[in-house]
C-alpha cells in the first residue's frame, strides 16, 4: 500500500514538473519568437526602467517618455499612479511602438496602497505571518486594481542600526523573523498565479546587507565577515527567493569593495547561481550612475560592469540603453548577456500576462471599486492595533474608562497627513484622518475630549521642515514654545487624563532620514515634562519609524504606548487599544537601546572572551564605565492589558541523537481578567561551535490567544534542521554538542533547560 502510494506520489510530481516545463516550453518559444525580431536597441530598449516623474495627462505623446515608449526605448515605468494615466501609457506602448510590447509598471507599494498598514518595522511587531501575507494581498488588489503589476517590496534588510532611517522600512533585526516575514510577503502579493490580474510582481530589496550601513548613514558603505552575512543577513533575501520571489533589487552599497549593482559575485554567483534564482534584477534608482561617484569608472564602464556583472534591468540611470551599443562593440559587454538580461524582463511581462492582454490590470470598473474600501480599512484597522508595542503600563493606567475628560495634547495629535508613515506613496492624505478625529469618532459621546498642541514638532524650524516632506508638514505654529506650552497645561487642568501624541513625524524615518539623535525632540519633552508635573496620569502615544532612546520618558511616564506610523487607519486602532475595545500584543521586532552610545545594540550578539557575568561594572570585562550592556526595551518585549505566566521548560528528552524531533513545551496562563494574545518565543544556544555561535537566536514563535484565567501547552518541535548554521567555510551543517533551549515572553526572560544532541 506505502508502494503503491510513492509510485503515485512520484507520478504526480512528474506529471506536475511536466506541466511546468510545458508552460515554461510555452513560454520561450513565444520569447523565442519575439526576439528573433528585435534589434539591438529594441533589446536594450526592454533593460530601460524610467521614473515617469514628468508624465502628465494628455500630453502623452509630445513628453520625452512617451518619445521613448514609442521608439521602443523602455521596458517599463514606475511612479506613475491611477488607472487612467497607466492606459494612456500602455496605449503608447501597444499601439505606437513596432513590437507592440507591453510596458510594465512599478511602484512602491511598501505598506498598502490607498488603505495603508502599519510601517513595515510596525507590522512585523505583529508577530502574526497570516495577517502580514493578507496586508499584501490588500495592498496588492488594490494596486492592481488600479494599474499597477510591480511592486518594490518586500524591503527585508536586517538592521541592528536605529540612527538609519531606513529602519522603518524592514523587519527589524531578527534573520529568522525577518525571513518568515520575507515569505508572507511575496505569498501575498504574488499569490499562486501571477497572471492574475489582483497579483503583482514582488520585488524583494535591497540586495544585499544595505541596513548595515556603517554609522547608520543612508547610502553609506558596509563591510562584514561572510560568516556574518550568511547566517545574519542573507537569510530574508534568500527567504524571498525560496518562496519564488520574482524579481530583486540591488543595493546601493558596496560589499568587498564593489557596489552591489556591479558586483557579480553578489548577482550572479550568489544569487542566480547558488541560489537559482530565475527571476530578473533591477537595480534601485540611479543606482547604475552611481557607481561613478562610488569610482569604479565613467558611466560606460559602471554600466558594462553592471550589466556583465548580472543586473538585468537600469532604474533610472539609463546607463544600459545609452552606452551597452558601444560596450558591445568594444568587445566590453557581449550579446549573450544582453539576450539574456532582455529575456528576463520579458519573462515578467509574460508571466504577468501582458502579452496576453496589456490591459489586463486596467479594469476601470476595479480601480473605480477596489481601492480604500470600507473592508479594506476594517481589516487596516485591526493591523495597526496588532502593530502597537505596549512598552509601559504601570498601575494599569491603561486602558482608559469611557468617561470623564481626556486631554489629547502634542504635536502629533490632530496632524492626519503623519499618520501614514514614510513610504505611503499613494495614499490619498486628504482622506487621511488625524488622531483627534479618530478619538472623536470612536468614543466622542462618551469621553469629553479636549486638545492642544502643546509644541511643536521641534525647536528648530528648518529642521522640522526637512521633516515635513511630501506633503506631510505638521504646519508649525509660530507663536512663541512658551505661549504654545501654557496653553496646553489649561487645557490639561481641565481633563482626569492626559494623553500626549509625541515622538517621530512621519518623515524622520524612511530614505535619507537618518539621525544621530535617537531622543523624542527636547521641546516635545520639556512638554511631556510639564504634563507629568500636573499629577494627572499621563499616556504617552508614542509616534516613531524607529527604536528611539526613551530612558528618561521610561523612568517618569506611567504608561508608554508604542504605535509606530499604523497607517490611514491608525487613529481608530490608537482609540480601540487605549480604549481596550483591543488588548495590545505586539512585541518588538528590534531591541530599544538605553542610549545612542550602545548602538548596535541587538539580542543575537556573541559572547565574547570577557563577558560580563554578575553585576556591571567590573573592570576588565566587556562593559561599558557609564551605561549596563543591557537594552531599555529587549527584542521581543512587549506588554498586555492581561498577565502571562510561564511555567518551567520541559524537554521531551534529555539527550537525543541524528534525526530525532525535540519537543519543548511550556504551559502559559493568562493570570488576569481580559482575553489576550501572547506571543511565546523560542530561543537556542549552540553553546560549543567551530565558529562562535550567539548567545540566543530566535528558532520559532507562536501567537497564541488566551481567555481569561485559561492556561495552554505550548509546544515546539525542534530537528537539527533548527540547528544548522553556516561554518567557517560557508558550509551549512549542525554540529553536535549541548545546547541551551530557551522559551519566554521576549527575549530577555525566558526559562531554559539543556540538551545534549549527538550526530
Ligand atoms: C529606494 C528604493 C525604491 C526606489 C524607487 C529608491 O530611492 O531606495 O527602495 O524602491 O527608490 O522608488
Amino acid at each position: 500500500m506505502r508502494k503503491l502510494q510513492t509510485i503515485t506520489l512520484a507520478l504526480l510530481m512528474l506529471l506536475a514538473s511536466s506541466a511546468i516545463s510545458a508552460q515554461d516550453a510555452k513560454m520561450n518559444a513565444f520569447i523565442d519568437q519575439l526576439m528573433k525580431k528585435m534589434t539591438l536597441e529594441e533589446k536594450l530598449g526592454q533593460l530601460n526602467l524610467p521614473s515617469s516623474n514628468d508624465f502628465v495627462t494628455g500630453a502623452a505623446a509630445s513628453t520625452d517618455i512617451a518619445k521613448k515608449i514609442i521608439a521602443g526605448k523602455v521596458g517599463g515605468l514606475f511612479n506613475i499612479k491611477s488607472y487612467a494615466k497607466i492606459k494612456e501609457v500602455q496605449k503608447l506602448a501597444v499601439e505606437q511602438s513596432r513590437l507592440k510590447i507591453p510596458l510594465m509598471f512599478g511602484m512602491d507599494v511598501i505598506h498598502g496602497y490607498e488603505t495603508v498598514f502599519p510601517i513595515p518595522l510596525g507590522l512585523s511587531c505583529s508577530w502574526d505571518m497570516a495577517l502580514i501575507e493578507r496586508s499584501a494581498r490588500i495592498a496588492a488588489n488594490e494596486a492592481s486594481a488600479d494599474g499597477i503589476n510591480w511592486t518594490f517590496s518586500p524591503m527585508v534588510d536586517i538592521s541592528r542600526d536605529p540612527r538609519w532611517g531606513r529602519v522603518s522600512e524592514g523587519n527589524g533585526e531578527d534573520p529568522f523573523l525577518g525571513s518568515q516575514i520575507a515569505k508572507a510577503m511575496v505569498k501575498g502579493y504574488q499569490g499562486t498565479d501571477l497572471s492574475k490580474n489582483n497579483t503583482l510582481l514582488s520585488c524583494v530589496k535591497h540586495y544585499a546587507l544595505y541596513g548595515a550601513s556603517e554609522a547608520g548613514r543612508d547610502y553609506n558603505t558596509t563591510d562584514m565577515s561572510r560568516v556574518r552575512m550568511y547566517n545574519e543577513y542573507l537569510p530574508p533575501y534568500k527567504a524571498a527567493v525560496d518562496a519564488g520571489v520574482g524579481s530583486v533589487m540591488a543595493s546601493f552599497n558596496e560589499i568587498d569593495g564593489v557596489p552591489a549593482t556591479a558586483n557579480k559575485w553578489l548577482l550572479t554567483d550568489l544569487l542566480k547561481k547558488q541560489w537559482g534564482f530565475k527571476g530578473l534584477v533591477v537595480s534601485d534608482y540611479t543606482g547604475v550612475s552611481e557607481m561613478i561617484a562610488h569610482g569604479i569608472g565613467d558611466y560606460q564602464t559602471v554600466s558594462a560592469k553592471a550589466l556583465m556583472a548580472g543586473l538585468d534591468m537600469d532604474m533610472v540611470s539609463e546607463g544600459l540603453l545609452n552606452t551597452t551599443a558601444q560596450s558591445l562593440k568594444e568587445g566590453k559587454v557581449n550579446m549573450e548577456r544582453i539576450n539574456a538580461a532582455c529575456r528576463k524582463i520579458l519573462e515578467a511581462k509574460y508571466k504577468l500576462g501582458l502579452f496576453e492582454d496589456p490591459y489586463r490590470y486596467l479594469d476601470e470598473n476595479r480601480a473605480k471599486t477596489e481601492v480604500f474600501t470600507a473592508a479594506n480599512r476594517k481589516e487596516a484597522r485591526s493591523t495597526a492595533a496588532q502593530s502597537f508595542v505596549l512598552l509601559k503600563n504601570q498601575n494599569k493606567v491603561l486602558p482608559l474608562k469611557k468617561n470623564g475628560t481626556l486631554a489629547l495634547i502634542g504635536p502629533l495629535a490632530d496632524n492626519k497627513e503623519n499618520m501614514g508613515g514614510t513610504w505611503s506613496v499613494a495614499a490619498n492624505l486628504s482622506k487621511a484622518t488625524s488622531l483627534l478625529t479618530g478619538l472623536k469618532e470612536v468614543v466622542g459621546d462618551q469621553v469629553k475630549i479636549m486638545y492642544a498642541r502643546g509644541s511643536n514638532l521641534d525647536a528648530d524650524a528648518a529642521f522640522e521642515e526637512r521633516a515635513g516632506m511630501f506633503g506631510k508638514s505638521l504646519k508649525r505654529d509660530n507663536r512663541p514654545e512658551e505661549v504654545i506650552l501654557n496653553e496646553a497645561l489649561e487645557v490639561a487642568k481641565q481633563a482626569d487624563v492626559i494623553v500626549a501624541a509625541l515622538g517621530e513625524s512621519a518623515e524622520m524615518t524612511g530614505e535619507s532620514s537618518s539621525r544621530t539623535n535617537l531622543d523624542i525632540p527636547a521641546v516635545q519633552k520639556k512638554l511631556l515634562n510639564a504634563l507629568l508635573k500636573t499629577g494627572k496620569p499621563v499616556v504617552l502615544v508614542l509616534f516613531t519609524g524607529r527604536p528611539l532612546t526613551l530612558t528618561w520618558e521610561d523612568q517618569r511616564v506611567p504608561a508608554i504606548l508604542n504605535v509606530w506610523f499604523g497607517g490611514s487607519e491608525a487613529p481608530y486602532a490608537i482609540a480601540d487599544v487605549l480604549f481596550g475595545d483591543v488588548n495590545p500584543s505586539g512585541k518588538l521586532s528590534t531591541t530599544f537601546p538605553q542610549n545612542v552610545g550602545q548602538i548596535p545594540l541587538f539580542y543575537n550578539h556573541k559572547n565574547t572572551g570577557r563577558p560580563l557575568s554578575g553585576p556591571w561594572f567590573q573592570k576588565f570585562q566587556s562593559n561599558y564605565l557609564d551605561v549596563t550592556n543591557e537594552p531599555l526595551y529587549p527584542f521581543g518585549y512587549g506588554l498586555s492589558y492581561s498577565n502571562f505566566q510561564y511555567s518551567e521548560l520541559k524537554l521531551s528528552a534529555a539527550s537525543l541523537k541524528g534525526n530525532q524531533t525535540l519537543t519543548a513545551t511550556v504551559t502559559v496562563t493568562n493570570n488576569s481578567n481580559v482575553e489576550g494574545k501572547e506571543v511565546v518565543q523560542l530561543y537556542i544556544r549552540d553553546l560549543v561551535g567551530s565558529v562562535t555561535r550567539p548567545v540566543k537566536e530566535l528558532k520559532g514563535f507562536q501567537k497564541i490567544s488566551l481567555k481569561a484565567g485559561e492556561s495552554m501547552d505550548v509546544s515546539f518541535a525542534l530537528t537539527p534542521e533548527d540547528l544548522k548554521f553556516y561554518n567557517y567555510d560557508l558550509k551549512y551543517d549542525w554540529e553536535p554538542g549541548e545546547f541551551q533551549i530557551m522559551i519566554g515572553t521576549n527575549s530577555r526572560d525566558v526559562k531554559t533547560a539543556k540538551v545534549n544532541w549527538t550526530k
